[in-house]
This record gives C-alpha cells, structure tokens and sequence, in this order.
C-alpha cells in the first residue's frame, strides 16, 4: 500500500500526444484544467507534481478496478509518500451516507493528513462521492477527477459539483469542492456499455441545445463515430462539451443563476428517473426524454421553431436515447417536478431555449406545462 520509491526526473518528461486538448476552468486560486486525450497516465508530467510526495488515495469501484485499477495504481504509485486504494460497490443505490465513510474509514485509518490527495477513478457516482469525501475530509483536501464514462468526462468530473443520495431526494446533501485537476482519457471509455455511452451523448446533446447550435449538428454529424467510441470523436465532443459547461461555471460556480441552464431536461428528466424508481432509466436517458419534454414546452411557448426543435430530437433518436414520456398525468410530474433543485416555494422552474443554443430560465404557466406533457405522451416510441 505504500512507496518510498521517487521517480527519475526523466520520467516527469513522460511521454508525447498528438491528441491531448485543454480546456480551463477559471475559478480565480480554485481554477484548473481539463485534459483531455489519450494515454494521459504515461505522461506524468500533466499530473505527477499534483501528487508528489504526497499521500494518495485512489478511490474506485469494483467494476473499474478490475477493469483497469492496477494500470492506473502502477502510474501513481511511484510518485505518492504512501498509497491506498478505497473500492467502493459499484451502482447508484451506494451513494450515500453508509458507504461514503468507507472513504473516511480508510483515510483515517492509513493517518492521512491535510495534505493528502484522493483521486476519483470511475463514473459520476465514484467522483461526487470522492469529491465530497475531499470536501469533507480535515475541513477539505484536494482532488483529482479521472473521469471513466463519457458522462462523468463532458459533466460530472467538471464544475465541482459533489455529494450523495438522501433517501428523500438525489443529491441533496453536498458541497462545491474543484478538482485540481481533470483527466479525461479516451481509452478508458472503450469498454463502457453501449447504453451508458448513450446515456453520456445525452449531456452532449445538451451543450449544444443550450450553448452552441453548429456544436448540435456536428455532434449529429459523428453521431455514427461516436457510438463507435472511436477516440478522435469522442475527444473532439469532450473537449467542446468541457469548454461549454466551464464557461458557464466560470460564470457562476455556485449556481446562483446561470449554471441552471446546465440543467436543460434536468427538470423533467429527474422527475422520470424518480417516479420510475432510481434505476430503471439511467441519467443521461432520462435527460434525453427530458429535453423532448422541455424543448416541446419551449415550442409550444413560441420561443423554439419547430425545425430548430426537430434537429434537436434527431440528436436524441441518433444517439438511440429513450423518447417517450411515461404517461403519467400531469399532476404526477408536477409532484415530482416541485423537489427539484431549481424549485422556488414548490413551484418548478423550467430551463427553455429560446432557439436552439440559447437557454434560459423561467416560470411557466401550468396549463402550458399541462399541454406539453400530454403532448408528449404521444410521440412516438424510441427508434
Ligand atoms: P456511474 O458512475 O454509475 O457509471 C455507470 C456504470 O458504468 C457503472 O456501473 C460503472 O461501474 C460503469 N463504468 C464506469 N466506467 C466504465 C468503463 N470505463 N468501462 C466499463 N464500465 C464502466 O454513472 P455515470 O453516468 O458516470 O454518473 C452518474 C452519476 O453522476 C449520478 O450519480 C449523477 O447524479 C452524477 N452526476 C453528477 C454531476 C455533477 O455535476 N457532479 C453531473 C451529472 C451527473
Ligand atoms: N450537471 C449540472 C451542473 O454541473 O451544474
């Protein structure tokens, strides 16, 4: 679990990419990058003074760690004063309360101190909760994110949004705690599902639908690439998506206002994936419903033209994202719409795009929300 070993100087030179983009995160003293490519554990110069002579803890779960934990152990081991790794189970049902102070269970029993260093290895659930634990742990330790789905790469790891489950709501308990530093490296998502590569298009989809009309159509472009997760589109989609939702923290980290236009098809899609039951749809597909939801509501309202609207669900059926709304009536959305986050005194709030690229956020009348929903329930089924 430990290592005295030092690496030479000569391996800090590491080795070269053709591919590695940067995207920054401007935050004042808490800024940092995003890099995105392939092969970034060999080129330690990007990541090694982060963690040098410091202790490291890799926190992962237990799919990713048989999938790819020793390789990544074998890169930052020579570099850390003492290292462990803390693997949690895999899955959504995990991220709580119980199985967050594994972590502080570890770290205090291997004496790590304030200058010490977690480094999340996995998909959103593994880096909101190290990203807490970071946030938590002696009053607040860095991190690192190493983001392992394609929707913790253009999403999760960015922005420093951390936390758990409560039994009441999903992420209620939490904090905003950066990262040091992100690692978005295309290798690792050669193995992820089809259906959770989908799921992370769908957070793609969406940073062009609020930020970036041509980013839309390029992505519908690739669509074919980049279900094949071939690196080239898949870094290419990453960097943009990153570049987008890091303008917009850059603008508003705590989410005061503008940030919520990150969540475009949040409202509807969190009421879908929690009256469904956590993990029936994933996220990121219920987010694709969502914005068939939220972008009929934003037609309905005069604000997206109805060619705009339709490039944006050829996104959605491209990227073989589930399109039908349960049907439920519109007094069981709106139940589950009111907990939402960007709720105010239990009435919802709706992220709409005034054209496609421009977001924003308002109040809506309820007989409009009432003929979106039943609208909705009668597009047709996925594909
Ligand atoms: P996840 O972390 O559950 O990962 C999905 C599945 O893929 C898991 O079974 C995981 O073990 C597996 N996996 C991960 N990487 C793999 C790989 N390379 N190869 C094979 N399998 C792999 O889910 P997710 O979609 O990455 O993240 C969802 C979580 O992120 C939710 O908890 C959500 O609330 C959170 N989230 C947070 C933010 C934020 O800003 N902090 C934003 C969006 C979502
Ligand atoms: N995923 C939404 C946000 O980071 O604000």
């Amino acid at each position: 679990m430990t290592s005295d070993a030092q690496p030479h100087a000569a391996d800090l030179l590491g080795h070269s990419s053709t591919t590695l983009r940067r995207v920054s995160v401007a935050l004042g003293e808490r800024s940092y990058e995003v890099l995105i490519g392939e092969d970034l554990m060999k080129q330690h110069q990007l990541w090694a003074p982060l963690i040098q002579g410091r202790q490291v803890a890799l926190v992962t779960n237990e799919t990713i760690a048989k999938l790819y934990a020793a390789s990544v152990r074998e890169a930052l081991e020579p570099f850390a004063a003492n290292f462990i790794q803390i693997e949690l189970p895999d899955g959504e049902a995990y991220k709580d309360w119980q199985h967050l102070q594994l972590i502080f269970d570890a770290l205090l029993s291997h004496r790590f101190d304030r200058r010490s260093v977690l480094v999340a290895f996995g998909g959103g659930v593994v880096g909101d909760m190290t990203g807490f634990a970071a946030a938590c742990y002696q009053r607040g330790v860095d991190f690192i994110q190493i983001p392992t789905t394609l929707l913790a790469q253009v999403d999760s790891s960015v922005g420093g949004k951390t936390g758990i489950n409560h039994p009441a709501g999903k992420n209620m308990i939490g904090a905003f705690h950066q990262p040091k530093l992100v690692l978005a490296d295309a290798r690792w998502l050669h193995s992820l599902p089809e259906r959770e590569l989908s799921a992370g298009l769908a957070e793609v989809i969406k940073h062009g639908a609020i930020a970036d009309r041509d980013y839309l159509e390029e992505v519908l472009a690739n669509m074919p690439a980049l279900l094949k997760a071939e690196p080239a589109a898949l870094i290419a989609a990453v960097a943009r998506s990153c570049e987008i939702k890091a303008a917009v923290v850059g603008e508003d980290e705590r989410e005061d206002d503008r940030r919520a236009v990150l969540n475009f098809g949040h409202t509807f899609g969190h009421a879908i994936e929690a009256g469904l039951g956590y993990g029936v749809l994933l996220h990121g597909e219920a987010v694709g419903t969502g914005m068939v939801m939220a972008s009929e509501l934003s037609q309905r309202l005069g604000l997206l033209a109805p060619s705009d609207r339709e490039r944006l669900l050829a996104a959605i059926k491209a990227a073989r994202l589930p399109m039908q709304a349960p049907a439920w009536s519109t007094a069981e959305y709106v139940k589950w719409m009111s907990v939402d986050k960007k709720a105010r005194a239990g009435r919802p709030r709706f992220v709409l795009l005034k054209g496609l690229g421009q977001a924003f956020m308002r109040e809506v009348d309820e007989a409009i929300v009432d003929q979106s929903i039943k609208a909705c329930l009668e597009q047709p089924a996925r594909n």
